[in-house]
């Protein structure tokens, strides 16, 4: 995770990013705090870098890299403005020592648009198009980790990434938004998880797919209450916090840990 002090929309590079509305940072610091202590206290150890000014969007952290099994795809970010975000990432797993890291030579936004089913035929991964990561990027993430790598096409602007439509509840379980993917990449997922917990637009537009689950606890914003009791209908146990400042960036839980996989 890495803490929101220098969080700001200057730039709008997706359609929930408004630049003439002032965000509070503080506030968001706040809220991301929060976020982190809920970890935390669920048992999980949180890793914290840096944040470095003139780089509004790094609180984001899900969309620096992507690991599987001690192997880490670097990320190559779509705008210019978030470029060097992949630099600190890199150093981060460089000075951990125990990774593998492959720097990429695609566009790909880390796991906004990578999710791993560790528990799903063998071991897939999902990997979301349209928006930001290249479709060549799956390719090159499929060798890069020895993974199946099924493509999944994007097509609504406001769910950009995957991780704003489809979530991994377990090792195995998906939820996710249908109508933000082609209708061809819907029957796909309809085949690989004919028992998926089916979300609708407004649990994505409250960003309630962009959650963090450990297998048990679903981590999900505030503002998803539907969202929340889906999760808890399916035998989770939803926990809400509220990330309200990090929606204007157009990003919530999710986007806000990179999940290491050792
Ligand atoms: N402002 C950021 C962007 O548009 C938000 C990134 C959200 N991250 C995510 N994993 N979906 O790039």
């Amino acid at each position: 995770m890495c803490p929101p002090e220098h969080f700001t929309v200057e730039y709008a590079i997706n359609p929930w990013m408004n630049t003439e509305f002032a965000v509070d940072a503080a506030l968001a610091v706040q809220q991301w705090e929060a976020l982190r202590a809920t970890l935390t206290d669920l048992g999980h150890e949180v890793h914290v870098l840096d944040p470095r000014p003139g780089l509004p969007d790094m609180v984001y952290s899900a969309n620096g890299a992507f690991s599987v099994d001690g192997t880490v795809y670097g990320a190559r970010f779509r705008f210019p403005q978030r470029a060097d975000e992949a630099v600190a990432h890199r150093a981060f797993y460089a000075d951990a020592g125990r990774w593998r890291f492959v720097a990429p030579e695609h566009v790909n936004e880390g796991e906004g648009d990578f999710a791993y089913l560790p528990g799903a035929y063998g071991g897939i991964v999902l990997a979301g198009y349209g928006f930001r990561t290249d479709p060549a990027a799956h390719a090159e993430a499929q060798e890069v980790l020895g993974r199946p790598v099924v493509s999944l096409k994007l097509v609504d602007p406001a769910f950009y990434h995957l991780d704003t439509a489809l979530a991994a509840l377990d090792d195995r379980h998906v939820t996710y938004y249908p109508d933000a993917f082609s209708p061809a990449s819907q029957r796909v997922l309809a085949q690989l998880f004919p028992d998926a917990l089916l979300a609708d637009r407004e649990d994505a537009e409250a960003f309630g797919l962009n959650l963090v689950s450990d297998g048990r606890h679903v981590i999900l914003n505030t503002e998803a209450s539907a969202m929340g009791r889906k999760v808890r209908d399916a035998g989770y146990l939803p926990v809400h916090v509220n990330l309200s400042e990090l929606k204007r960036g157009g990003g919530s839980v999710k986007c806000a840990v990179a999940e290491l996989r050792p």
